[in-house]
């Protein structure tokens, strides 16, 4: 399997380095604050997983998970990911990336700006739509009985392709949810977000960081994209 390369080794980054490694691919690992820092989180993975600098996790494979806070994306240089699949897992929290005026006119979707700093990329929209720890929780392998799917959106039919093929190895199901004009449908408080994949929906926002979760099947998955409504982006406190 080709590398996997990631870029952001937080909350989201570590738990798919950590299903990638479980799947035998093998990943390089960046952050901001160079490879020196991995070492621990290296030593976890094993052989399969490599520490590099931004560049060097770019440049890994064909595949490159982007998985910083929004506001930091512009900190990541394009060229490297030029002519990659970035599996961007961007969310706009404006308590966290402060007001961004196209995000709450709603001219754009999250990904489409996230796009427009990575032209020359291919992005596909992935692993935003889940909390990380039910990520370690709900993936199954290919064919398991209660298997989860994730909400995928891009403008590259053939890079969503590729990168549905990944999800499935890492241990989920996908479904599209269209190009990245679409992907509003899993972004903040819209119907395929995060609450999806809670046990209990009325779990309280404060709580959600400990919440277990539930599988989702794909039929439950795409009827909440298609029922999804457009949220106020403005109107957003968190
Ligand atoms: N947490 C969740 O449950 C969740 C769920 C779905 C989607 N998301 C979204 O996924 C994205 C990442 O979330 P997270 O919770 O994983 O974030 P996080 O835990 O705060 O980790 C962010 C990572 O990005 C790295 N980073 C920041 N600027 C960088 C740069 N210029 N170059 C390289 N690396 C850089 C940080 O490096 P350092 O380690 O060196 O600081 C850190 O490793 C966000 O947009 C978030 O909204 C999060």
């Amino acid at each position: 399997m080709p590398t996997l390369g990631i870029i952001g080794s937080g909350n989201i980054g570590t738990a798919v380095a950590r299903l990638a490694a479980a799947a035998g691919i093998p990943v390089v690992v960046a952050n901001s604050r160079g490879p020196r820092t991995l070492a621990g989180l290296i030593a976890q993975l094993g052989p399969l997983a490599a520490a590099g600098t931004v560049e060097q996790a770019a440049e890994a494979g064909d595949l490159v998970l982007l998985s910083v806070p929004l506001i930091a994306h512009t900190g990541v240089p394009p060229a490297p990911l030029a002519g990659k699949i970035v599996l961007d897992t961007s969310n706009y929290y404006p308590s966290r990336d402060g007001r961004i005026a196209e995000l709450d006119e709603e001219k754009l979707t999250t990904s489409e700006l996230v796009h427009r700093h990575f032209a020359g990329a291919r992005l596909v929209k992935a692993f935003n739509n889940i909390l990380a720890h039910h990520i370690p929780e709900l993936a199954r392998p290919a064919g398991a009985a209660d298997r989860t799917a994730l909400a995928i959106a891009g403008d590259h039919p053939e890079a969503k392709v590729d990168a549905a093929a990944l999800i499935d190895r890492l241990g989920f199901d996908t479904v599209d949810a269209g190009p990245l004009e679409q992907s509003w449908r899993f972004e903040p408080e819209a119907g395929a977000y995060t609450r999806l994949y809670l046990a209990d929906h009325g779990t309280p926002d404060e709580r959600m960081l400990q919440a277990p979760g539930r599988p989702v099947a794909a039929s439950e998955v795409r009827r909440a994209l298609q029922t999804a409504e457009r949220v106020r982006v403005a109107g957003r406190a968190f």
